[in-house]
């Protein structure tokens, strides 16, 4: 029997052509995929990543809860007119702490991975009151309530503790304090403050919706929106790339 006609089994018989299809699709999809979870280097090393600080992530929550993604992409392309506009393209890393992902696939408004340090905390928090005070054209809606919503803290350690199972590094430390760190970062110059700053010396502590009296919402989903993009210092990896 010659090659052509072994092959007859296949062609004649669609159940074992099924199985011979499932076979190879199955072989394919584990040479693909089976390398990924094995590749120390699928998310290349990155310097200055570090976990979002638990107002930080509070605030992320309140980005996916009043769905800022639906407007917004946190993915800058490799593409000229996306890099002279927004920065630096998205490094793999940059998302390696977001679970979900806020990459977004529909661009109303601006993409936001680069949006921290880009404008002042008031700034923020007047845009997100009532948006056409400052760009009058445009069609974002107003979120002012958030202003006045206390934030709810109630989970928030619950919240870290559940980002360590899956793979955010969080020390014991950190997950134990998450409720009084909340207050450090929003409450510059009080022991909260200094006792946050331990644990998170890189991040910003600021009143960041201008009333001291309690943290709302507002604190933390300005607090999220000015990290955006800060945390990897492009000018190191632009200083390396040129002295090659
Ligand atoms: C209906 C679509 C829509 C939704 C929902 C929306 N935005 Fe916007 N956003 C826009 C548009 C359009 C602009 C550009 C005009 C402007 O600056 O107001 C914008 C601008 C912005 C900017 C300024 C970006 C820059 O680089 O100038 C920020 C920050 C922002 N939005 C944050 C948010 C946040 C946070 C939320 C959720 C609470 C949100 N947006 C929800 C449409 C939207």
């Amino acid at each position: 029997m010659s090659v052509w006609k072994k092959h007859e089994v296949f062609e004649k018989n669609s159940f074992v052509l099924l199985i011979g299809i499932l076979v190879m699709v199955a072989i394919g999809g584990l040479v693909e995929i089976a390398p990924l979870f094995y590749l120390k280097s699928t998310i290349e090393k990155t310097e200055g990543m570090r976990p979002y600080t638990p107002l930080e992530l509070a605030g992320r929550d309140i980005y996916i809860r009043e769905g800022c993604y639906t407007c917004h992409s946190q993915m800058v392309r490799p593409m000229r007119d996306e890099l002279e506009r927004y920065g630096h393209f998205s490094l793999a890393a940059e998302s390696m702490y977001d679970h979900p992902f806020q990459w977004g696939s529909k661009r109303t408004g601006p993409d936001l991975a680069r949006v921290g340090g880009k404008y002042s905390d008031a700034w923020h928090v007047e845009h997100l009151r009532d948006p056409r005070s400052l760009v009058p054209a445009s069609i974002m809606p107003g979120y002012p309530f958030l202003a006045e919503n206390k934030l709810n803290t109630r989970d928030i350690k619950a919240q870290l503790s559940v980002n360590t199972v899956i793979g955010v590094p969080y020390s014991e430390d950190q997950v134990d304090n998450a409720k009084s760190d909340i207050l450090g970062q929003a409450s510059p110059d009080t022991d909260a403050a200094y006792a946050f700053e331990e644990r998170y010396p890189t991040a910003l502590i600021r009143d960041f919706d201008g009333n001291p009296a309690e943290v709302t919402e507002m604190d933390a989903l300005v607090a999220y929106l000015q990290v955006l993009g800060t945390m990897v210092d492009f000018s190191i990896y632009d200083d390396k790339a040129n002295s090659r």
